[in-house]
């Protein structure tokens, strides 16, 4: 059993993502590899992380950056060797850190073996390891849903007169879940890396394997919200019938044989889906990557689109937070994140990118890692990395922004000015830019040309400056991390959201039955001052970490907060 507390290392841990493509080059090709990723370790053991999530190291056609896999048991070229892999993890378990992989099993490349095969007639064996749909009579698309990445999910193929479903790219087409033949081959291909000593998996769109449609063969078009265009589709594939069968399949296939940490990202997933996919007992995963904190700063959510913005209230953030740390702290348990290769830069996004980065990137990792459950890193968040505003399209990789940039300006009368503003804001190439080593040449991330620009501002935020500064966000979280490791309080404590008066001050306790907790961070760029209810206000209290050193914080019902001051207190 995977799930059982004392094995439950996972609740204690602290990830720590890669892109490998932006983390470090050691063969001066400009992209990232493994060798570059075993070269960091020291680094990352300094800053205390028990695991490694990495991207996808997988062979494939880099259409979308290694999600788009053509060979789920080679390394990419362009990363190294399977030498190289096993070296690396070698090297990861002699530190101490563990390693997730990531998994990505709703779709493969359109250049995997198996779709090869299955496109080229409608009865090779390979042919219902994907989705096929004949065209509507007058020869459209089978619906109207659009893909993540603009376009038709719909997409003709010749030698078969059909269309295959693709919620991504064209070359990721979506496999048939329902086809126990394609779950057989996931299985398999997951112990194959467990066998080789990985610890875990973070599942790409892990809710996406069952389509809502599947098992009554309806094929539904979505709901117009926007007239004579295609209709966001996420709400018409995500969590269908079969989920929770197909994961508690994979968790008695594969999971329960292994000592593994196992997160699902999961789009539009509720509260409720979380606690039954988590339930210690009777779920299958130990946390998802949930999205409702992700969508409050965008006009449509996730169901219409991210580009258009609109300004993060933190009192939605916190009520948020504050329903899943509620709904999941009995049963299940949650990931803690706010930045990821998907999204923009935490601190671009929710802190000040200006004067008080430093301060800022500190009050919200202080927020993040004081909630229960799992703090996820993302490279670079610890530098406090900001986001990236290239001039041009052309500087730009990411394919969803190259085609959101290509549709909105081409066929929906938006702008250049308003697309790259949009882009600036939230594409995701501001989380992908390489990692800043130092101030030499191309941020000492390669010594060739980077496949991306270096972020410009990588003189002032480098990791080699970070760790010369004793004030550095870099030594904030090495702090929060131990402090993590000192407090069971910290990991296992029960929330209980609070509310403060002050809509720019957010805040919460966490209780064990000896201490309490409580977190206290002014959100905004202006002095806020906070009253605390009279039966906190009395109990002992020591402060135990906090971003403003120099205003000798003391303990009083009535707490003045610095812009973007964060406060940790212990009561007993
Ligand atoms: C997930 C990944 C994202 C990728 C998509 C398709 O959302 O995080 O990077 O583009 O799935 O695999
Ligand atoms: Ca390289």
């Amino acid at each position: 059993m995977t799930q059982s507390a004392p094995a439950a290392w996972w609740k204690n841990s602290v990830v720590y993502q890669i892109y490998p493509r932006s983390f470090c080059d050691t063969n001066g090709d400009g992209i990232g590899d493994l060798v570059g990723i075993t070269s960091k370790l020291d680094y990352l053991q300094m800053l205390g992380v028990d695991v490694v999530w990495l991207s996808p190291i997988y062979a494939s056609p880099n259409d979308d950056n290694g999600y788009d896999i053509s060979d789920y048991r080679a390394i990419m070229p362009e990363f190294g060797t399977m030498a190289d892999f096993e070296a690396m993890l070698a090297a990861m378990h002699a530190r101490g850190i563990k390693l997730m992989m990531d998994l990505v099993v709703n779709h493969t490349s359109d250049e995997h073996p198996w779709f090869q095969q299955a496109r080229q007639s409608r009865d090779n064996p390979y042919h219902d390891y994907y989705l096929w749909r004949e065209p509507k009579a007058d020869g459209s698309a089978p619906t109207n849903w659009e893909a993540a990445f603009n376009g038709s999910v719909w997409q003709c193929n010749e030698a078969t007169g059909e269309s295959y479903l693709h919620m991504f790219s064209k070359k990721q087409p979506d496999l048939n879940w329902e086809n126990p033949v394609v779950r057989a081959e996931v299985f398999a291909l997951m112990r194959f890396w467990l066998d080789k000593g990985v610890d875990g998996f973070r599942m790409d769109v892990i809710n996406m394997i069952s389509k809502p449609w599947q098992l009554d063969g309806s094929l539904p078009d979505a709901p117009v919200v926007r007239d004579g265009f295609l209709q966001p589709a996420f709400a018409m594939t995500c969590n269908g019938p079969r989920l929770n069968e197909f994961l508690a399949e994979m968790r008695k296939e594969v999971l329960d044989h292994y000592n593994t940490l196992t997160v699902g990202e999961a789009p539009l997933a509720t509260v409720q889906q979380g606690r039954d996919i988590t339930n210690a007992q009777t779920g299958a995963l130990n946390m998802l990557f949930q999205f409702e904190h992700m969508d409050l700063d965008s006009v449509g959510g996730h169901v219409n689109g991210k580009w258009a913005r609109k300004p993060l209230d933190w009192r939605d953030m916190s009520a948020t937070m504050a329903r899943w740390q509620t709904a999941l702290q009995d049963t299940g348990w949650n990931s803690l994140y706010l930045c990821n290769h998907d999204q923009p830069r935490s601190v671009s996004r929710c802190g000040d990118d200006g004067d008080l980065r430093v301060r800022s990137a500190k009050a919200l990792a202080t927020w993040l890692h004081g909630m229960q459950g799992t703090p996820y890193i993302y490279q670079g968040e610890e530098l406090g990395m900001t986001n990236v505003a290239f001039e041009r399209i052309e500087d730009y990789r990411d394919i969803e922004t190259l085609n959101f940039y290509r549709v909105a300006t081409t066929e929906r009368g938006v702008s250049h000015a308003a697309a790259m503003a949009s882009i600036h804001a939230v594409s995701r190439d501001n989380a992908r830019t390489p990692m800043p080593w130092s101030a030499a040449t191309n941020a000492g991330f390669s010594a060739g040309q980077p496949w991306i620009r270096v972020n410009p501002n990588f003189t002032q935020i480098n990791a080699e400056a970070a760790l010369a500064d004793p004030d550095s966000v870099f030594h904030y979280y090495r702090q929060l991390i131990a402090l993590r490791k000192q407090l069971p309080v910290l990991v296992h404590g029960r929330f209980e959201a609070w509310s403060p008066s002050d809509p720019k001050v957010v805040g919460y306790l966490r209780h064990s039955d000896e201490v309490s907790l409580l977190v206290l961070c002014n959100m905004s760029g202006q002095l806020r001052h906070q009253m605390l209810p009279e039966h906190l206000a009395q109990r002992p209290a020591q402060f135990l970490l906090g971003n403003v050193p120099e205003s000798g914080v003391v303990w009083q019902q009535h707490l003045s907060l610095q812009p973007f001051e964060a406060q940790l207190w212990l009561l007993s």
